[in-house]
């Protein structure tokens, strides 16, 4: 079971991991800013996905599309008739729901009246705007809903230019917009957030065997992060529970405070999305094996992650709560590759020879990991002000350090102090905080 949710949302919020978008004026709901702590955290996520699943292969390469395409495109792919959800209307408050969220579909939460809903209509979940100076129907275009069909209508750019043979795959990250009826869960679910999306393209007959390595590797990535293990699960989709585009589809699912819940969807979307281009644009994007002489239009598995959704769960999984000799202390036990700070440097006094030889450290170490320097307070409760963001390793600067050039680490998780001359402090931690 995870940590209590309001716990995580008052610690993002006052650490300045997230704050709610545009506040001074009140707040927008459902839109949220990533703070300093939690632009680091999200930035981690995505270099660990994009290391995964780009930099660690040769077989998948990177693209970044805009968010803002023809609009032939949402006809091909069939989110403008189809990517929607059921909204029902209460007709005594008139608060708006998604029915198929509702636990029951014929009670109001809000004012809790039953038998008080309109008829369910579908309300298509695309940002609509006008792209130019001119607002007429002949001028409307949508923020993306999702990157892939981005990638879709880059397959053939890409595999020609980047001279890739099938089975290879195309991996984005960045925004998507949906207009969600029900945004809620503080940013586990918002109108606007970050996908971390890939395009596996294979042969047909091959995409069983891919689908379910896939599964296993995407599981492999959350648990190697150190995602507790029982709360993940890989949950296989119902027929009836299938997108508009997918064969198949297995979601890796967390254990949130209410319940199990999706951080990512793993689906087969066969053929469906290149054929729907090929059909609409007239352009060719099917692959001619020259190994076989075959000439056919690939298969397609997707792992497609939410990057703000995957950030939030990380946090929620690395929280403690921990007695240490008789005191409390918060912990994020955050793997280092996702600690928004590496390594804090803190002088024992804010002796001015202390705060010099601090920023030296910290200017040395800066090169590589991203560095706090924290002269305030108490070492003990700067210790636990790094704790509780899941700082790695404390680096104190000491009287004894001025003569000997050595300082003290902490280490977060055991708070064990090894004393380390400055000279091999980069070779100490070098090891231990890997990119
Ligand atoms: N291209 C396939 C696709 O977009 P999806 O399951 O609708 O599939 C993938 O979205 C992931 O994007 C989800 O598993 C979730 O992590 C994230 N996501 C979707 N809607 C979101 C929302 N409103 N807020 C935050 N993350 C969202």
């Amino acid at each position: 079971m995870a940590a209590d949710f309001d716990t995580i949302v008052n610690l993002a919020k006052r650490r300045g991991f997230v704050f709610q978008a545009s506040e001074i004026y009140g707040g927008l709901r459902s839109a949220y800013d990533y703070g300093p702590l939690g632009v680091e955290m999200l930035r981690n996520v995505k270099q660990q996905w994009w290391r995964s699943m780009v930099q660690m292969r040769d077989d998948i390469v990177g693209l970044d599309s805009a968010i803002i395409q023809s609009t032939d495109v949402w006809k091909a792919s069939g989110h403008l008739s189809s990517f929607s959800d059921p909204l029902v209307e209460c007709r005594t408050c008139n608060a708006r729901h998604r029915l198929d969220k509702l636990k029951d579909p014929d009670t109001c939460p809000t004012c809790g009246n039953s038998g008080t809903f309109t008829e369910p209509k579908d309300f298509n979940l695309m940002f609509k705007t006008h792209m130019g100076p001119v607002e007429s129907e002949d001028n409307v275009v949508y923020l993306r809903p999702e990157t892939a069909q981005g990638i879709f209508t880059n397959f053939e750019n890409v595999r020609r230019t980047a001279r890739m043979k099938v089975p290879f795959g195309i991996a984005q990250i960045g925004k998507s917009f949906r207009n969600e009826i029900t945004p809620g869960q503080f940013v586990f679910r918002t109108r606007e957030f970050d996908q971390m999306e890939m395009e596996y393209f294979c042969r047909p007959e091959d995409a069983d065997a891919v689908f379910s390595e896939w599964v296993d590797s995407r599981h492999s990535w959350y648990i190697d992060l150190g995602m507790t293990p029982e709360n993940l699960r890989m949950r296989q989709h119902e027929p009836e529970e299938l997108a508009h585009y997918a064969a198949a589809a297995v979601d890796v699912e967390y254990m949130f405070s209410w319940g199990w819940d999706e951080l990512e969807g793993i689906a087969n979307r066969t053929d469906f999305d290149l054929k729907a281009h090929m059909e609409r644009s007239g352009q060719d994007l099917s692959y001619f094996d020259p190994e076989t002489n075959e000439r056919f239009v690939p298969y397609v598995i997707e792992p497609a992650a939410g990057a703000t959704r995957t950030t939030f769960a990380f946090l929620i999984d690395a929280y403690a709560e921990e007695k240490v000799n008789g005191e409390s202390r918060v912990v994020l036990k955050l793997d280092p590759r996702l600690a928004p700070v590496k390594v804090a440097v803190l002088p024992l006094s804010k002796k001015p020879d202390l705060v010099e030889t601090t920023h030296k450290v910290a200017s040395m170490l800066r090169e590589r990991w991203h560095i706090d320097v924290d002269v305030t307070q108490s070492i003990g409760k700067r210790y636990r002000r790094q704790d509780e963001i899941g700082t790695p390793y404390c680096v104190t600067v000491d009287f004894d350090s001025l003569d000997d050039n050595q300082v003290t680490v902490r280490n977060r998780d055991t708070m064990s102090q090894d004393r380390i001359p400055l000279d091999n402090l980069l070779t100490y931690l070098t090891p231990l905080l890997p990119s």
